[in-house]
């Protein structure tokens, strides 16, 4: 009994506020421009650039217009949450660390674990739909990359009657593609690799930059796209259901679960609390600043791209430059913009995602839960070095061999499940600690927070049953981990074990 006490142990809010503020070798170089960007950095990545057109030809026409607008309101929810604990425990560990306040140790393991399937699977995923426009845009010039050393060696098609068989759901299925590896994936995580090692500084001027490249893309599509908008597109707005799911207020619905892939990112911002120059001010900032530029941003590209084409001629790879293409040869000059634009998009999403990924790593191991290793920062960059190079190289393997639906599906139920702890951890530490200063407060807490778990769950729940097994197979290996090392090496449970703990 007093074992499984342990297991809850929290960290104090006072011990964590002491944390962020003692020497941990990371460097304060980001204010709040370089965190807005860092957030638009994450989000503004294949979501838009491939997804919103395929989710419009498929499940919800022009209206896809409203998925957008549901999809923010959950994330805008979940990022009122975030701004309160980034502003409040301004540490590189993110929702890890909010749980280790609210729900004590195990539930903050969970947490750090489950969010590798959101920043690592991410980086993965993202990698391949950077390589598959990188190769669409050679070929447009004339040079062309074997399909072997382009795409993942296997596709997964789950079994549709396999119900919760887990090991059918896990071996069936498996389709040889003929492919090798997708080799331009693994080379832009590489170089993204060596980047973050290098420095903090150096990756928020890059991404910047990107930044800035990628928003003069979609505002120079919606600059032009706008004056060839065709009313008749838009007729009917919201197309009669065809089947469960399939347009109508159902297909609504299920596009909102699918283009919620494109908000996630705004969530990473709060990774680099130990290197924003003033956390309490700016995290809010750069969450809320990010997430509300995007949504905007997002709300006008579905607009405009389903009012210049036919919502049926979407289902594309690359939809922004078919649209473009459909407007006739005065505007031919923006589709290799556009596919610029798009490469461009997609590295800073693997790159922001890449940069959260150690530093949440970095906070599990100073807590003990991981060796020292990950956070060894290097004295020269003053970057989370040694961890940062073992996440490249799994997400290069990841990204090399598996699929991007698989993959992608994965990163949504991850991160939604982390949305819902952060949420409910802001209702928690109302009540357990109410007198902790908020620079920042959610507003009408007790509506939002519940609000932002409901919405959460309910798009989980309209992700499918393999992806389900993925996950709670993932969190099974977690918990052995944490079993195995975690609980023995753990400073709070040694702390407590020696009598001083909370
Ligand atoms: N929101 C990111 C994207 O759409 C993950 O690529």
């Amino acid at each position: 009994m007093f074992q499984a006490m342990n297991l809850f142990k929290r960290k104090s809010i006072s011990e964590l506020q002491a944390e962020s503020h003692s020497e941990h070798g990371l460097k304060r170089a980001l204010g709040p421009v370089n965190l807005t960007a860092l957030g638009i950095g994450a989000i503004v990545g294949a979501g838009i650039f491939v997804l919103t057109g395929q989710a419009a030809a498929k499940y919800a026409g022009p209206a896809i217009v409203y998925s957008f607008i549901l999809a923010g309101i959950a994330c805008a929810f979940a990022g009122l949450c975030y701004a309160e604990l980034s502003a409040m425990i301004p540490i590189s560990g993110s929702a890890y660390t909010y749980g280790y306040a609210t729900m004590g140790e195990f539930v903050a393991w969970i947490i750090g674990w489950d969010l590798i399937l959101e920043y690592l699977f991410a980086a993965s995923t993202v990698a391949v739909g950077w390589s598959g426009y990188v190769v669409s845009f050679l070929k447009d010039m004339g040079i062309v990359i074997p399909a072997q050393f382009t795409g993942a060696p296997y596709n997964h098609i789950a079994p549709t009657d396999a119900g919760w068989n887990v090991w059918r759901l896990f071996t069936e299925g498996w389709v040889s593609t003929g492919a090798v590896l997708n080799v331009p994936a693994m080379i832009v995580v590489a170089l993204i690799t060596i980047l973050l090692v290098i420095g903090i500084t150096e990756s928020a001027t890059f991404n910047n930059v990107i930044v800035a490249i990628k928003m003069t893309v979609i505002l120079a599509f919606l600059a032009v796209g706008v004056c060839y908008i065709n009313r008749e597109n838009w007729d009917p707005f919201v197309p009669a259901a065809t089947a469960a799911g399939q347009f109508g207020w159902g297909g609504v619905l299920r596009a909102a679960g699918v283009i919620f892939f494109a908000y996630i990112g705004f969530d990473a911002v709060s990774t680099a609390a130990q290197e924003a120059k003033n956390p309490q001010r700016d995290m809010p900032i750069g969450i809320l600043g990010s997430l509300a530029i995007c949504t905007i941003l997002y709300i006008a590209v579905a607009l405009v791209l389903t009012g210049i084409v036919k919502y049926t001629q979407l289902n594309v790879p690359d939809p922004i430059a078919v649209a473009i293409d459909s407007l006739g040869s005065g505007v031919r000059w923006l589709r290799p913009v556009i596919k610029i634009g798009a490469i461009a998009g997609l590295s800073s999403v693997i790159l922001v995602m890449m940069l959260g990924q150690p530093r949440i790593f970095f906070a599990m191991s100073k807590d003990g839960l991981l060796p020292p290793v990950f956070s060894s920062v290097h004295k020269k960059f003053q970057t989370p070095w040694l961890a940062t190079i073992l996440t490249g190289t799994i997400a290069m393997l990841v990204a090399g061999l598996f699929p991007i639906g698989l993959l992608g599906e994965l990163v949504s139920i991850g991160t939604l499940l982390a949305f819902a702890i952060v949420c409910a951890g802001v209702f928690v530490l109302r009540f357990t600690d109410p007198e902790i200063p908020r620079p920042f407060r959610t507003p009408m807490f007790w509506l939002v927070s519940p609000l932002g778990v409901i919405f959460c769950f309910c798009l989980m729940a309209g992700l499918p049953l393999d992806t389900w097994a993925r996950l709670i197979a993932w969190m099974a290996i977690g918990i052995v981990i944490y079993f195995a090392y975690g609980r023995r090496h753990s400073k709070v449970q040694i702390r407590s074990r020696a009598g001083g703990g909370r």
